[in-house]
């Protein structure tokens, strides 16, 4: 989430559209998140609210990004632009100035929010099992205790929560009839690394249920240019204290079933949030055209990479949800609001109560990108088509670009 493209939350405001019927959007992006997911058919992960979304949504099963890290593929998608057009491949240029200043799918009129606690991502505040505090990976933490005593996907989902409430009128009652629509973007950091989160998600998966990767090993004859090094865990104090040979590892396996139970619990953690944000969205604007996505995957130790970076299937594949009352289910889009099924009181503070719904996604298994998604929000938003890019990539950046540096 190092790219300056990706904000925390944003909120765009479709302007001359007061009293239409256009839909409002919420757009939801979790960073560095593959499909583990129990609507993707991962029998491990514990994800009831995202389950609860794809039950009323339609699952796109083959969604692939366009590049596996987060600048790049957040340009991409957010563009509609590939990156052999963007050729934005780092995590370190601004895009506007490097790919071109095009227009983007969160064009903002409202001033992004960026979560004050996330100055404390690098932070040493992992509990070690020496009783004192590292900058480790594996980083369960008691919420209270940490500097701000918050941590930044709590607080932006606080936000989000109140933005639509003042939204909705300043009142926590249901707008039948909004009379201008919105388009909120929020972005989750977790499970990106560090893996940080309140450590009673924990309990979720005890380590003795948490499996190996299936297909941990380095694939033979595999060329050296495939591989990730995993730089970005070997410094950690927790990854460092193992003394894994470079580049290859492997990492010990009890390591191994830590990191992935931590991307596990990250996740189910992420998932209790957008819980809180789904309830809301449902109670004040349950109309709202919903997009979940991945920005792209991640390694949990298969081919021995804990990464992304590689084009792996596990690393470039991500989950990709679209809930549209009016189109997914017809039968009761056109009074979808009263005939909303019940969502299930899912709070995952207290695990046992996490149940997933007896109902079915819509699947759909054709091969998707996230470069579909900004064509697909204007269609459902009833907005003119966008333009096609010509095919020349050269070309389309002397047509698109407007302030080019
Ligand atoms: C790693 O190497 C250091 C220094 O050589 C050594 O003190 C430590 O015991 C090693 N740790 C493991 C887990 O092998
Ligand atoms: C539902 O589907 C029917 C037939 O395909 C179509 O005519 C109708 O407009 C759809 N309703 C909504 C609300 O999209
Ligand atoms: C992009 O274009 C807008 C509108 O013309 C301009 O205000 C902005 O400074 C440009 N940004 C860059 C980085 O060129």
């Amino acid at each position: 989430m190092e790219n300056r493209l990706l904000l925390s939350l944003l909120a765009l405001v479709a302007t001359g559209v007061c009293g239409s019927d256009q839909p409002n959007v919420l757009l939801i992006i979790v960073d560095d998140l593959r499909p583990v997911l129990g609507c993707y058919g991962d029998s491990l992960a514990i994800t009831p609210n995202i389950d609860a979304l794809a039950h009323d949504a339609t699952v796109f099963t083959r969604a692939y990004a366009q590049q596996a890290l987060c600048g790049p593929s957040r340009t991409s998608f957010l563009t509609s632009r590939r990156p052999d057009t963007t050729r934005l491949y780092d995590v370190h240029s601004y895009w506007r100035k490097h790919a071109g200043n095009f227009t983007s799918l969160p064009h903002w009129s409202e001033t992004p929010y960026h979560p004050p606690t996330q100055a404390h991502k690098q932070d040493p505040v992992c509990l070690g099992p020496d009783g004192s505090l590292h900058t480790n990976i594996y980083c369960p933490v008691q919420v209270e205790e940490q500097p701000g005593g918050s941590l930044p996907d709590i607080e932006t989902t606080r936000y989000s929560v109140s933005w639509l409430k003042k939204w909705a009128g300043g009142t926590a009652v249901r707008r039948e009839a909004p009379a201008q629509p919105f388009f909120l973007a929020v972005g989750y950091h977790k499970p990106h690394i560090p893996l940080k989160f309140p450590k009673q998600f924990l309990d979720l998966y005890p380590i003795s249920s948490v499996p190996l990767a299936p297909n941990r090993w380095l694939p033979k004859g595999l060329p050296p240019v495939a591989w990730n090094p995993w730089n970005d865990l070997r410094w950690r104090e927790d990854i460092a204290a193992l003394n894994v040979s470079f580049p290859y590892g492997p990492l010990p396996d009890f390591y191994a079933r830590y990191i992935r139970q931590g991307y596990y619990a990250a996740t189910s953690y992420t998932d209790s949030l957008i819980g809180e944000l789904l309830t809301t969205v449902d109670h004040l604007f349950p109309d709202t055209i919903i997009a979940f996505i991945g920005d792209h995957g991640w390694a949990l130790g298969e081919h021995q990479e804990w990464s992304k970076f590689s084009n792996f299937e596990v690393s470039t594949r991500v989950p990709f949800i679209i809930r549209n009352w009016r189109r997914t289910h017809n039968d009761t889009a056109a009074h979808g609001i009263s005939q909303h099924p019940q969502k299930q009181d899912v709070n995952l503070y207290h695990p046992k109560s996490a149940k997933s719904s007896a109902r079915k996604p819509v699947e759909y298994s054709g091969l998707v990108e996230l470069v579909d998604l900004f064509p697909t929000l204007v269609d459902l938003a009833g907005l003119p088509t966008l333009p096609q890019c010509p095919r020349d990539s050269k070309s389309g950046q002397s047509l698109h670009r407007g302030n080019e540096s």
